[in-house]
């Protein structure tokens, strides 16, 4: 039942926020074998400051919008990643003005989810698309190669369980970023790989007359 491998993936997320704040080096040995047994971090595990900018979204999303961050660079640690998180954070939330990290969830290489603003905010990450999706960034620029495999089962995992917690609708369209904005991003390897997965959508929706029918 989804119910049951929902609350499974809670389990894993209280006992890496436990292991992380208590034993650093637990995470690694967190096995991804099973898509609903991936590391997920929640914004305690990696020292988040609180957000200025909490709208909700409306659930279930339709959406679901690729990134990649070119800066900061692919991570490999815990460590590597969680910084990442605090840099991106501080300079979307402090430079840029929006009140938080831009993205619902960010991926490192090494194959952690970090949770951004979550799946029940909204973020900032593709203009019109915001109300529409779930943005997820995979930390790295994947313009010529593409992230690790262990990254990538992660990247699936995330968007199997947000479908089953009733966070992303069941025919959710998968997009990049450069379907909703005049961007490179999530990068041309990266691009390529999800136009493959099942749930992609090719061109560009029109997400002005979306929104206008509902947000
Ligand atoms: C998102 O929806 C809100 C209302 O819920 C609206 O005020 C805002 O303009 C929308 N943003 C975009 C980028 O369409």
């Amino acid at each position: 039942m989804a119910s049951s491998q929902v609350s499974c993936v809670y389990v894993i997320v209280l006992l890496l926020n436990f292991s992380v704040s208590v034993f650093p080096g637990v995470v690694k040995e967190v096995a991804t074998s099973d898509l609903n047994d991936f590391p997920l971090i929640s914004r305690d595990g990696w020292h988040a400051e609180p957000s200025a900018n909490q709208k909700l979204l409306k659930l279930p999303t339709p959406y679901v919008v690729i990134h990649h961050t070119y800066i900061p660079k692919a991570c490999y640690s815990f460590e590597e990643c969680a910084n990442a998180m605090r840099s991106m954070q501080r300079y979307h939330k402090s430079s840029l003005k929006w009140g938080d990290i831009g993205y619902n969830f960010c991926i490192g290489a090494e194959g952690t989810a970090f949770e951004g603003r979550g799946w029940d905010y909204k973020g900032v990450h593709a203009g019109r698309a915001n109300n529409h999706s779930i943005g997820i960034c995979m930390i790295g620029d994947w313009r010529e190669k593409l992230p690790p495999k262990k990254s990538m089962d992660t990247l699936k995992a995330l968007i199997k369980i947000g479908v089953q917690m009733g966070k992303i609708r069941e025919d959710y369209k998968l997009i990049g970023h450069m379907q909703a904005m005049s961007t490179e991003c999530p990068g041309t390897a990266l691009m390529a790989e999800i136009s493959t997965w099942k749930n992609f959508a090719q061109g560009k929706p029109d997400f002005a007359q979306i929104s206008s029918i509902s947000n």
